[in-house]
């Protein structure tokens, strides 16, 4: 019978605190933060490295729920009477211009289960509590099972200033936290996770907004790929005193934790897959602590175990899937991506691969991932590539990618923008 490679393995952002595996630092830092009674929550790191998958958890606990700190050992560290939250949870896209525009997309939202507006009490919209994991004991939020006959419409308890968006935002969290943080709920506060912060286009003011809104009721937490906080908050000044706790960088995994990626799908597919021991180090290996790679090779071993009708996955399975990844057969999305890069030349694909395969040896310890442009030159130039001027424009292009990123005020050093797809064309054949 076929096994279902999503029970163990997943490429989506995880909510379930069971499939969440190590970042024992990160959850102590989370906690801290959640309890704390202001400041602001910020996640920042590469992309693919698990940033929104700890924002999720971040969101578990605010609702009171600590599997997660139990389970990483630290149930310890849990106050007494940790800061319970009611949460709304919203994902920033590029058409959002600014800080006034993001207030505006928070006060429409319609998400039954993570939407700011679906906590405004109105008269006819009925909501009930639910549980985000699938823990019995679980901390319960709001969400909306019927938004009432006259349909959307948020001006019953909470009134909506037109032309003012800063105003209504804060009449709606106001009304929030009277009728349902405090009266209904009596929780400490409402926590505020926006998720892909970094692409909101014109941040000026973003930070000191945010601090003008925070409150010991209401807190935020903002998440985003980013070499620091100033990739997300451009003036963070503003902002000191707010992240005495809670900045959360999110590096990759080391080695054991990537392997218990593994270790844990075991679990979840109770019993009815093995690895052969040593597999799990390997695909670990291959990841290179980016936990999206593991799951993605997680999931095409269990492809390949169904293929054979078989339980284990073994040496063998493990060899075909490698084999898969490098002819290009193996994942589609990132196999796209590099021949979208290449665009058909040789040239450009050869010093593709000199790119990815460039080790930072040559620059120091807290650059690593960046790339010398100058050292690959010359080793195309040695390998008879040509006009190598002429082949890079299309890996910087946005339109094409981009695969690379040229460092700020640091000449010559680039940057593979999705660190997935640079260890994915050191392993692709060619
Ligand atoms: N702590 C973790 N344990 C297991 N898998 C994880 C963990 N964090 C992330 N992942 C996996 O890695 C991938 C990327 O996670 P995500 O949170 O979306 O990263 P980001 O937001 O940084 O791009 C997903 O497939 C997710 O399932
Ligand atoms: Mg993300």
């Amino acid at each position: 019978m076929s096994i279902d490679p999503e029970i163990g393995f997943t490429a989506d952002i995880i909510r379930d605190p069971s499939r969440f595996v190590g970042r024992t630092e990160l959850i102590q830092g989370c906690m801290l933060a959640i309890n704390a009674p202001t400041g602001l929550i910020s996640v920042y790191g590469k992309r693919g490295v698990g940033k929104s998958s700890l924002l999720r958890q971040i969101q578990q606990m605010a609702l009171g729920e600590y599997t997660l700190a139990k389970n990483a050992g630290i149930g310890h560290l849990i106050p007494l009477k940790p800061r319970k939250y009611l949460t709304a949870y919203y994902s920033c896209d590029s058409l959002i211009a600014d800080g006034k525009d993001l207030l505006s997309r928070l006060c429409n939202d319609q998400s039954a289960e993570d939407s700011l507006l679906r906590l405004v009490p109105d008269e006819g919209k009925e909501i009930v509590e639910f549980t985000r994991s699938k823990e019995v004991s679980a901390g319960a939020d709001l969400k909306v099972v019927n938004w009432g006959a006259k349909g959307i419409e948020s001006t019953k308890y909470a009134r909506a200033v037109p032309g003012d968006i800063v105003q209504t935002f804060r009449n709606y969290v106001d009304a929030i936290v009277t009728h349902q943080v405090k009266k209904r709920m009596k929780r400490d506060g409402l926590l505020i996770l926006l998720d892909e912060f970094d692409v909101i286009k014109n941040k000026d003011g973003i930070g000191s907004l945010i601090k003008s809104l925070t409150t010991p009721e209401v807190k935020f937490a903002i998440c985003g790929i980013g070499r620091d906080l100033s990739d997300l908050v451009n003036d963070h000044a503003s902002i000191e005193r707010l992240i005495e706790q809670g900045v959360l960088p999110v590096k990759p995994m080391p080695l054991p934790e990537s392997e218990e990626i593994i270790t844990r799908a075991v679990e979840l597919f109770k019993g009815a897959v093995q690895f052969e021991s040593g597999i799990g180090t390997k695909i670990a290996q291959i990841g290179q602590g980016y936990p999206y790679f593991v799951q993605l090779i997680g999931k095409k071993c269990i492809n390949e175990l169904n293929m054979r009708n078989a339980t284990l996955v073994d040496q063998d399975i493990f060899d075909k899937v490698v084999e898969d990844i490098k002819s290009g057969k193996a994942f589609p999305t990132l196999e796209a991506a590099y021949q979208m890069a290449i665009g058909n030349s040789g040239d450009r694909q050869i010093l593709l691969h000199l790119l990815a395969d460039q080790n930072s040896e040559q620059i120091s310890s807290d650059e690593v991932g960046r790339i010398v442009l100058k050292s690959a030159r010359q080793d195309a130039e040695e390998l008879n590539v040509q006009y190598v001027d002429q082949l890079i424009p299309r890996l910087i292009e946005k339109k094409y990618g981009p695969v690379l990123e040229r460092v700020p005020e640091r000449q010559g050093i680039y940057e593979f923008v999705n660190p997935v797809l640079r260890q994915y064309i050191r392993l692709r054949e060619f």
